[in-house]
């Protein structure tokens, strides 16, 4: 079998599974958040294996991400909640995309494109102490008013009211869940009944039970990755879905002394082989880890050497046979002996998210 020169393969049934998890965990609504390109794992054939394992509801960041499920033929419920300055969700409403609303002015903007046999959905978002988006507290009383008014001539349904954790401690998750809570009783007051209430992501939605609420919204979960620093995804019951491969494209053997990569940050100790894998920053192969990275060549675990370039770094694989053509295993499930996105992420000073987020466009995905 040939090996592939680049591929991440992202193992849709261990997406669908992961949310299974998640439904089964918390009981509820599990909306599974796609955004950037599903955390780089192809956003279209995750939604899709996503909804198969039991979520009923995708989030997205922006509205062209909600747009582009739609144009791959993906009709559940999107919700979108980051807009752009301006936005007159024209299109958004032409395709049923349901609007996270963070002000007066987006609400406007949202009832402006409703009509009455059409009523824009949207999802009111509490600022509860995250400081990014959300109706600040200041402003909910105009707001709740406005979308109780356009709800009852029909032009708005406040489909659910929600808002976002900072993940700081215990104590700061509750204060803003009690800060929620006096949103959506001040949404009653103003005659709002949302179908569902949503808080928490994956970190809350393993951790709080309390926060689960009527729906949580998970993304780095149903990828198989931990959010926390403590637990690996096999202790939290995950699979990691992505595998990022390549294929040995030269091997060298070289005596000691020699300079390798830009700057000659590493020289070989002793005669050795390098091998040179063709991926690099521009794959989203991060630079930081330079001299750190591990990976798996015919099962074993090394670590690069020099510094890692646009398209390629090196490995120093001592005496090991190594041939071109030979599969590297840059990180996948490390309950088969891989390197993880996680020990990429700590060879980068970064986070997993960020690792599978930023797999470049230059890496095929392929469904296995
Ligand atoms: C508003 C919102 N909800 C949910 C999520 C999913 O978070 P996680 O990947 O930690 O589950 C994100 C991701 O950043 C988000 O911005």
């Amino acid at each position: 079998m040939t090996v592939p020169f680049r591929e991440a393969t992202i193992d849709l049934d261990a997406i669908a599974d992961n949310v299974r998890h998640f439904r089964r965990l918390t009981g509820v609504e599990v909306i599974a958040v796609v955004k950037a390109n599903a955390y780089g794992h192809g956003a279209a054939a995750s939604a899709v294996a996503a909804l198969a394992g039991g979520a009923t509801r995708l989030g997205v960041a922006e509205i062209p991400e909600a747009l582009e499920l739609r144009r791959q033929g993906v009709h559940a419920p999107i919700m979108a909640w980051l807009h752009a300055p301006g936005e007159r969700f024209e299109q958004a409403a032409a395709e049923n995309i349901e609007l996270g609303i963070s002000s007066f002015d987006q609400l406007e903007a949202a009832s402006v494109v409703a009509s009455v046999d059409r009523p824009v959905a949207v999802h009111l978002k509490f600022e509860t102490g995250l400081s990014r988006n959300g109706i600040a507290p200041a402003d909910w009383g105009r707001v709740l008013a406005e979308a109780a008014r356009l709800e009852r001539i029909g032009r708005l349904r406040v489909v659910g009211l929600f808002s976002h954790l900072s993940n700081t401690s215990l104590d700061d998750d509750r204060a803003a869940l009690s800060k929620f809570e006096e949103g959506v009783a001040a949404a009653a007051s103003s005659g709002i009944r949302p179908e569902i209430r949503h808080i928490a992501a994956t970190a809350a939605a393993i951790e709080h039970a309390e926060m689960r609420l009527d729906a949580v919204r998970v993304g780095v979960g149903i990828y198989g990755l931990s959010p926390f620093d403590d637990r690996s995804s096999a202790q939290l019951g995950l699979r990691p879905a992505m595998t990022l491969r390549s294929a040995v494209a030269a091997v060298r053997r070289v005596p000691a002394g020699t300079g390798v990569s830009y700057g000659y940050d590493h020289r070989t100790e002793r005669d050795t082989t390098l091998v040179l894998v063709p991926l690099g920053y521009a794959d989203g192969v991060p630079r930081q880890a330079s001299g750190k990275l591990p990976v798996s060549i015919g099962g074993r675990r090394f670590t690069n050497v020099g510094r890692i370039a646009m398209d390629q770094f090196v490995v120093d694989v001592g005496d090991t046979p190594v041939s071109i053509g030979d599969e590297v295993v840059l990180f996948g499930d490390p309950t088969l002996g891989l390197p993880s996105a996680a020990d990429w992420a700590d060879a980068a000073g970064t986070i997993n998210y960020e690792i599978v987020t930023r797999i470049g466009a230059r890496v095929p995905r392929r469904a296995s």
